[in-house]
């Protein structure tokens, strides 16, 4: 069983109401919740091997899954006015080698999140090579890369701007940026 993380040391951070955060814990708590709910079938026999519904469950898992741990590396990317990324670190230097510069990445990034959809917009390290891609994953599970260890994740679905942004997708996309803890994203990257 999973139990949620408590992100409310989040709250008052710039470029986010408290309100929209909260309605985003709910959410991520949501995520959990179901999690939970399935392995608790699983777990009790109460759904028959075999059968239509187990199969749909096993199929909804990853979805659930993805759905918590997504919004964990989400939240704990994130502080208060931001960490700078050290110009020194490993991860520095995986991004001036595959984006030419920590400049030209961010705007790559944000080009990636400002596409009409939903999901997530992750910076990945392929772990055959270190080389660094930024992917746009579909709902929670669509285009996750299966040879990928997951930097740095920013939630594009409408609930996590339109509460602050409206439709102004942009803007949370910049509110997000300034507020990226990149100590956390260095040690991701030297961590596998
Ligand atoms: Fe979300």
């Amino acid at each position: 069983m999973y139990t949620a993380k408590d992100y409310k040391n989040l709250l008052g951070m710039k470029g986010f109401s408290d309100r929209a955060l909260n309605v985003h814990f709910t959410l991520y708590e949501g995520y959990v919740k179901s999690l939970n709910s399935i392995l608790e079938k699983f777990s009790t026999d109460s759904v028959k091997e075999g059968s239509y519904e187990k199969g749909e469950l096993k199929r909804r898992f990853g979805w659930e899954y993805n759905g918590m741990k997504l919004h964990e590396i989400y939240f704990e990317s994130l502080i208060e006015d931001g960490k700078e990324l050290n110009s020194e670190s490993g991860l520095a230097k995986a991004i001036e080698r595959d984006f030419t510069s920590f400049a030209d990445f961010l705007e790559a990034f944000k080009t990636a999140g400002a596409a009409r959809g939903i999901g997530w917009i992750l910076l990945v390290k392929e772990e055959s090579t270190g080389k660094l891609l930024i992917i746009w994953v579909n709902e929670h599970d669509v285009g996750l890369l299966a040879n990928a260890k997951i930097i740095l994740s920013m939630d594009i679905f409408e609930h996590a701007f339109m509460v602050d942004y409206d439709t102004k997708k942009s803007e949370y996309i910049n509110a997000f940026i300034s507020n990226i803890n990149w100590k956390v994203c260095e040690e991701r990257f030297e961590n596998n």
